[in-house]
């Protein structure tokens, strides 16, 4: 990513307001994988839109990301985050529930001042709404659900910042039909992504028993099913084979899917 990316991400954190006891605590926890901000970068520059543009969008999903985990480690009790103590853990759950607020609220700001903030906001709004919705649906689960629910419970939780991500890049080159091409995209690309993490969880044996497609399905299955958005995901990506950042987005999708090893 960027120097820039993490220069207005760390002032973003670190603006005036921003809950002294966890502050310090996200800024280190800030330390991710910034999957989706680069996710976004590779759309961006396939579209040819401006970088400086797309350092505030990737800003802003890199916050909702952050204020989402926040969130998660609320709902699922999750006591490590990114290998340190959780913010839950360390500061109340109110704390951790009230840092996140400002975190979706810094992004709403960010996207605001915008070109199409219009659009930009309703997108992330329906993300947020998607993510809460998944979230809600994970934790009920007395009965056993079926592949359709398990996929569309990781549309939500995962899928739909990935969609976001596809979705600003496009609106931000202005052209519309792009946005809902890499939306698809980031679609496929949060469930291979989920898929994953779904995997390596049974590998690990981790006390979290939630049902996801391989704890019900099994691993062969989830693993096939990846195989098969994966393929489907190339695909899409296709019409741009010839462009000259194909190989840029490629390498990005292949990292975030482990396809690079
Ligand atoms: C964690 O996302 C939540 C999932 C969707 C599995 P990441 O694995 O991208 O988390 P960070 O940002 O790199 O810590
Ligand atoms: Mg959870």
């Amino acid at each position: 990513m960027p120097d820039e990316f993490e220069t207005i991400l760390t002032q973003e954190l670190n603006s005036d307001g921003l809950l002294n006891e966890a502050k310090q605590y996200i800024l280190n926890l800030s330390a991710s994988k910034r999957v989706r901000p680069r996710f976004l970068f590779a759309c961006g520059q396939l579209l040819e839109v401006p970088k400086s543009k797309l350092i505030n969008l990737a800003c802003a999903v890199e916050l909702i990301h952050t204020a989402s985990l926040l969130h998660d480690d609320i709902v699922d009790q999750t006591r490590v985050r990114r290998s340190s103590t959780s913010v839950n853990t360390k500061f109340g759950d109110g704390i951790a529930l009230l840092a996140g607020d400002q975190l979706f609220s810094k992004a709403i700001l960010i996207l605001s001042d915008t070109d199409r903030a219009v659009d930009n906001l309703k997108a992330a709004a329906q993300t947020i709404y998607d993510m809460s919705n998944a979230a809600a649906f994970e934790v009920n689960q007395d009965v056993r659900l079926t592949n359709k629910q398990l996929l569309s419970i990781v549309d939500g939780k995962t899928g739909s910042l990935f969609v976001l991500c596809g979705k600003l890049a496009g609106l931000a080159s202005n052209n519309d039909i792009a946005a809902d091409k890499f939306a698809s995209i980031g679609k496929l690309l949060g469930r291979i992504f989920q898929i994953n993490d779904d995997i390596d969880d049974i590998k690990e044996d981790t006390k979290n028993k939630i049902q996801t497609i391989p704890r019900n399905f099994g691993v062969k299955i989830a693993t096939n099913e990846a195989e098969r958005f994966y393929d489907e995901m190339i695909n899409v990506l296709s019409d741009y084979k010839n462009h000259k950042f194909y190989s840029e987005i490629l390498s990005i999708v292949q990292i975030i899917t482990r396809k690079n090893t």
